[in-house]
């Protein structure tokens, strides 16, 4: 086993060190830099299907899940089509709104999860066309999809997700781009994007050189029993995965919130004891969360800021403070998470957690 895990102590680690490769590899062959748009083989829609679609809905579980949410942002925003996010095991059990014009996108890293396939064969059913964004090459998922985009992330073993939630973000902004650029998206700005991710690779292997940063935070924090991460804007869901990966692997108790709606009720249990980890980076609600920071700090609290750059507005603010490379908002969560991965990684370590194979969790669930 220490030979497959190449050196690292986990699974976990490991795989979050391969994501400038897997990133890299989710986009090999299919980002068009001078057209500013992607090719996707497997789509398997014409041009005529593509233009008809006017809703769409997203269905997943767990980590997938938080894709599907950075994913909504994404198309909403470069697509103007309305896109809703819906768990798998909700979806199947109410009556959604599905029609012939709806693309239903599923993602799934196991391309097995019962609740997802579940969902995926009810969206078919009342006539969707299905788009799987899955890693399992040949996982049922996959072979049931109408159309599909492997993430080409390779095989992940660690329970709690971390590579192949970048590849689907990435595998997300692909579809946007190329659905943007077909729609209203102008070449300018598609350029912007496509370039932004051709850089991605290089700057989480930036990241991943100052693990050692992060490891120090996670050993002044690794006692606590409550954390809080807060984020807005296309890094909420960001703020959602990080605590998600906390709670799994280090059986801390963490909520991820939008961060100005802390203080409609976490904001209450914050006192000297609360680690709040922010999630801002220079993007366009920067200053919005400068003020949540100030609320946080008021009441004692302990703040890690994930940011982007030299910021006089935050001096006073910061307990610790961990920079991530400058991109375009849209892309801010898959380097975010980076280091919110290797905080929750360094954490359950040091406590003593079994990383890879946390208790009562699954790798995939394929019972309901
Ligand atoms: C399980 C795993 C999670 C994963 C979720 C969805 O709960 O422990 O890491 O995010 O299933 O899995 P999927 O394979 O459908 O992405």
């Amino acid at each position: 086993a220490a030979i497959e895990r190449g050196g690292y102590d986990h699974f976990m680690l490991k795989e979050i060190f391969e994501q400038p490769t897997t990133v890299e590899n989710t986009m090999r062959g299919r980002l068009i830099l001078e057209d500013g748009t992607s090719k996707l083989g497997g789509l398997n829609m014409s041009h005529e299907q593509l233009m008809a679609i006017d809703n769409i809905v997203i269905t997943a579980c767990g980590t997938s899940w938080h894709s599907a949410l950075i994913g909504e942002m994404m198309i909403e925003d470069l697509c103007r089509i309305p896109v809703e996010v819906e768990y798998a095991s909700e979806f199947r059990y109410r009556n959604p709104i599905v029609t012939p014009t709806t693309l239903c996108i599923v993602i799934s890293q196991s391309g097995e999860t019962a609740d997802t396939l579940a969902a995926m064969r009810e969206a078919k059913r009342r006539g969707a066309h299905t788009l799987g964004l899955v890693n399992v090459v040949g996982s049922t998922i996959a072979r049931e999809d109408d159309g599909g985009v492997y993430l080409h992330a390779g095989p992940e073993i660690g329970v709690a997700s971390t590579k192949a939630f970048t590849s689907q973000v990435v595998a997300l902004a692909l579809f946007a781009l190329k659905l943007a650029r077909k729609r209203t998206l102008s070449v300018i700005r598609g350029r912007e994007i496509a370039q932004a991710m051709h850089d991605l690779p290089a700057q989480i292997q930036k990241i991943l050189d100052r693990a050692a940063e992060i490891e120090k935070i996670a050993e002044e924090y690794k006692d606590a029993h409550n954390f809080l991460y807060l984020g807005r804007g296309f890094n909420f869901p960001a703020a959602l995965e990080g605590a998600l990966k906390l709670k799994e692997i280090s059986y801390i108790h963490a909520e991820g919130y939008p961060a100005a709606e802390m203080k409609h009720g976490p904001i209450a249990l914050i006192d000297e004891k609360m680690p709040v980890v922010f999630i801002a980076p220079h993007d366009g609600v920067f200053d919005k969360i400068v003020s949540n920071i100030q609320e946080v700090k008021a009441r004692g609290g302990k703040t890690i800021i994930i940011t982007s750059r030299d910021e006089p507005a935050l001096e006073g603010l910061v307990d610790h403070e961990f920079r991530i490379p400058e991109t375009v908002d849209m892309l801010t969560p898959v380097l975010a998470s980076v280091p919110l991965q290797l905080l929750a990684y360094y954490i359950a370590v040091k406590r003593g957690a079994n990383v890879d194979q946390p208790r009562n969790l699954a790798k995939s669930v394929t019972v309901e």
